[in-house]
Formats: structure tokens, sequence, C-alpha cells
């Protein structure tokens, strides 16, 4: 039995979700499926923490107990849980869609690499080290001088945020890349043909493409800091790359378009399954070139977004380069909109089976849309400026977060039966849709009402007005929780395919 099969047989609780007998689509069924499983643990993990953050604040039980569960909480929630399923869930449409494996070294590196970085932050952050995953360079450092936390929580922690990125920016794109150009293709594996053409797949290697690309300037400039902690080089040789000017932007060019690239990959998924699901079996999209043109104009607008990170800076931030992020933000609308007329003149062509893969998968979408509004206000350099430090940035992390997820969780039933033979159980999963949807609209609106108000974010002192967006948080919360029990049910009871 191959490793990812027996880690998941042995694991109690999530192993029964994603159980497989032993079958010649091994190759791209079981280390997404384990990945997956592994995100399902991290997911529980850190909405436990998430529920937790009211329940300090409400009960007043200590500062120390909110800065260190946001911290895990939010790292937790976008690298081992939403972008591992996304790694999963791609690297299975790859596998079906190209006939290619999707195992061997690099899938297993990744693996590695994301989760044991995964908990090495984990370490640091219960050591003391508690910056948000958006972290501004030098406060890390900042940190060690003011006795905040010790220079050993700090090195294991930029250890664990190493390993998290050479798997992000290196060993999944690479992997991706290879099964989409070079590797062996075995038509026994490819289960549901697609051309490299197919707008599903140029998302697809549009999203590993931006990981690439914008990544490798992070690792040219982290790799040397962190040989420094170890002792390895001397501090003359990296005093170009922590001025924080240069890591910031550096910083901020990939992990703004992370996101994006995760949203790219998300509207590359939505236009590869869509077209499998319409009622009157054309398998296609109302126009692939509308949707190819959505992707690119999303992609060329978000490289230089990333400018709005940066607009409370003025005037260290030249006004030229603010305006710039702010219109080219603004104009990441245009994709948007494009793709939401695909989506929607596909559906009145073709028609739609509305099965609960596809219900999560457009609802995820909406949320997704909903989401990008809030981040189309708070690009504007004005509003920027009352907005930036309140819970407003908080909950659009977050909700682009839960929005992409939901989508990938939509793949994941979508792709459940040939993954692990079985078929969801339908009515919980609907049941589950319908929970999801509405914590996700309270949690999303508490966050904008509260942000609007002032609340700032991270901020372990709530008070008057914010304590009752706070318990409103933890109810929506609670409902978002049991939302996930029930999916986690309606794999866990799912049932064997008959012939
Ligand atoms: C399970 C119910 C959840 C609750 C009750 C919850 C609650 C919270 C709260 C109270 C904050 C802190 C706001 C602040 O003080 O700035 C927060 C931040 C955050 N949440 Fe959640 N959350 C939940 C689920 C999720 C999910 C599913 C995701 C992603 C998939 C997510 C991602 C984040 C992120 C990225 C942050 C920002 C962390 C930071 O500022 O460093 N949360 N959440």
């Amino acid at each position: 039995m191959s490793v990812a099969n027996t880690l998941i047989q042995k694991a109690p609780f999530f192993g029964r979700m994603f159980q497989m007998e032993e079958s010649d689509l091994n190759p791209i069924n079981s280390w997404p499926a384990l990945m997956a499983m592994t995100s399902f643990v991290w997911l529980t993990i850190a909405a436990v923490l998430g529920l937790s953050m009211p329940a300090i604040q409400l009960f007043d039980l200590g500062s120390h107990w909110y800065y260190q569960n946001i911290t895990l909480h939010g790292a937790a929630m976008a690298f081992p849980f939403a972008f591992q399923l996304m790694v999963a869930m791609s690297l299975h449409r790859a596998g079906a869609c190209l006939g290619k494996r999707a195992d061997g070294i690099l899938v297993a590196l990744t693996y590695i690499l994301m989760n044991v970085g995964a908990l090495l932050l984990t370490v640091a952050v219960l050591m003391g080290f508690h910056v948000t995953y958006t972290v501004m360079f030098p406060l890390p450092v900042v940190g060690v001088m003011t006795g905040q936390w010790s220079m050993s929580a700090l090195v294991i922690g930029f250890t664990g945020i190493a390993f998290v990125l050479l798997s992000m920016i290196l060993t999944y794109p690479i992997k991706i890349l290879r099964m989409s150009f070079f590797e062996k293709k075995h038509d026994e594996l490819q289960l549901a043909e697609r051309s490299l053409k197919d707008p599903g797949m140029i998302g697809m290697i549009m999203g590993v493409l931006v990981l690439l690309i914008t990544g490798l300037p992070l690792l040219a400039t982290a790799s040397p800091i962190l040989l420094h902690l170890y002792g390895i080089i001397p501090a003359e040789w990296i005093a170009w790359a922590v001025k924080p000017v240069v890591f910031e932007f550096i910083f901020y060019i990939f992990a703004h378009n992370l996101m994006e690239a995760m949203a790219i990959m998300i509207v590359g998924a939505v236009y590869a399954t869509l077209p499998l699901c319409t009622a009157d079996g054309s398998r296609r999209l109302y126009s692939d070139k509308i949707a190819n043109l959505a992707l690119w104009i999303l992609l060329v607008t978000s490289i230089t977004s990333f400018f709005h990170h940066f607009f409370t800076m003025y005037p260290a931030l030249p006004s030229t380069f603010a305006y710039h992020g702010n219109i080219m933000s603004f104009a990441t609308a245009i994709g948007g909109a494009l793709t939401i007329f695909t989506i929607l003149a596909t559906i009145w062509k073709h028609g739609l089976v509305a099965t609960p893969a596809v219900f999560l998968i457009l609802g995820g979408f909406v949320m997704y849309i909903l989401d990008g509004v809030t981040a189309i206000v708070i690009s504007n350099v004005a509003w920027n400026f009352k907005l930036h430090g309140t819970v407003w940035a908080g909950g659009h992390a977050m909700s682009v977060l839960i929005a992409i997820s939901m989508i990938w969780m939509g793949m994941l039933y979508y792709h459940y039966p040939l993954m692990t033979n079985r078929t969801i159980n339908d009515s919980t999963a609907r049941k589950c849709i319908k929970y999801f949807f509405l914590s996700f609209i309270g949690l999303f609106y508490t966050f904008l009402v509260a942000g609007a108000a002032g609340m700032p974010r991270r901020n372990a002192a709530w008070e008057g007005d914010w304590l009752i967006y706070g318990a409103m948080l933890g109810v929506f919360g609670t409902i978002l929780i049991y939302s996930f029990f029930l999916y986690f049910s309606s794999l866990r009871n799912s049932k064997a395919l008959d012939f």
C-alpha cells in the first residue's frame, strides 16, 4: 500500500472521509486525498481557534491568548488549510485531465514542506512569535529587540515560513508545469480529457506561473536573511536585503499575487467544472474566448495592484504608484464582470444540473464576488486611509479565503467519486451548503460594519459596540463550524458506488 494511503487509513476520524481501495488510479488519487485530508485537520484546529477569539474577549481571558490564537488561526487558515486544499484539487484535476501521475518526489516534498513548515511556525507562535501572516518587515526583528519574543522563536518561525514558501513557490508550481508540459502521459489515468488551450487549464497554468515568477525574488531576498540568522553568512552580506523598502516591496509583490494566483486558479477551476455540469450535455462554456480574455485581464491588472497595500505609507510611497495601484485594483473588476457574464451565459445557454458540487462551487463564487466588492472599496486611496487598520481589512482577507476554500470544497465534492469510488451523502451536503452561506454572510457583513465603525484589527481590547460585533462573530462562527461538521459528515457517510 502507498505511503499516502497508509497515512489516510491510520488517521483517526478524518481517515474515514478519504479511505480508498488500492487501484490503478492511485497515482492520481492518493496524494491529493492525503493533502485534502490534512488540510481538514488544520481547518478543524484553526476553526476552534477562530471561535476562541470572541470568547477570549467577551470573557476577558487575557490579551496574550488573543494574539497567540489570531496568529495561529490566520496562518493555519491561509496556508496548510486553504492553499493545501488548492494544491490537492489542482493536482487531482491536472492528473485526471492530462493523464499524468499526481505523485512522486515533488508532490511528497510539497506535502512535507507545507506541513512541517506550518508545524514549525506553530511552535514559534506558541513560543510567543505573534506577527500577522501579512507580516510587515522589520517588525519580527523589532519584537526580539523589545523583548516580546526570543531570537530562537524568530528563527524557528522564519524557518517554518521558509518551508511553506518553498512548497508554494517551487515544488508545487514546478510539479504542475511538469505535468502540463513534460511528464509522460498515461492513457489509463486520463479520465476527463482536456487540452492545454482550455480556459480551465490556462487558469491553472497562469496561477502557478504567477507563484513561481513573483516568488523567486522573495526566495532570493529571504534566503540570505535566514542563512545569516543561522550564522552561515555575515551581516554585511545581507544589508541590502533587510532594507525595509526592499524586503517589503518584494514580499508584497509575492504575498499579494499569491492571493491573485489563488483567485485565477479558482476562476480556472470554475471554467473547467461548469461545462461538465451543463444540462444539455454540451460540455462547453458560453464562449472560451471571453473566458480567456477574463483570465488575461485578471492577470494583467492584478500584478501591479499590489501597491494598494502601501497607500498609508504616503509620502514614502510616491502618489503615482498609489493611484496606479488604485486604478489597477478597480480594473480587476472588468475580469470579474466578464467571468460573471461567462458563468451566467453558460447556464442560460446550456442549462445546469444542480448537484451539491455545483451549488457549492457557484455559492463560493458568489462569496468571492461579494468579497471582491470590499476589495474594490478598500483599494481606493481615500477610503483606504479610513479602513486600512480596521477589521474591514482582516475581514476581507478572511472572506476571500473562505470563498476560495468553498469553491475547492465544491470541487472536492465533484471529484470525490473518482477519488474514492464513493458518492457523498447528498442531503447532508445540501444542508451544509445552506449553513455555509448563512454563516459566511453573517461573518462577512459583521466584519464590514465593524470595520466601517472603526474597530481596529488585531486588537485584544474590545470595548463598547466592538463587544456586540464580537458576539455576532461568535454566533456566525459557531454556525460556520456546524457547517464544517456537516461537510465532514457528508464525506464520512458517503456510499460505495454501484456499477
Ligand atoms: C470558524 C469560524 C471563524 C471565526 C469565529 C473567525 C473569527 C475571526 C476573528 C475574530 C478574527 C480576528 C479579527 C481581528 O481581530 O483582526 C479572524 C481573523 C482571520 N480569519 Fe477567521 N474566523 C473563522 C473562520 C475563518 C476561516 C474559515 C478562514 C479562512 C479560510 C479564516 C481566516 C482568517 C484570517 C486570514 C484572519 C486574519 C488574521 C490576521 O489578521 O492576521 N477565518 N477570524
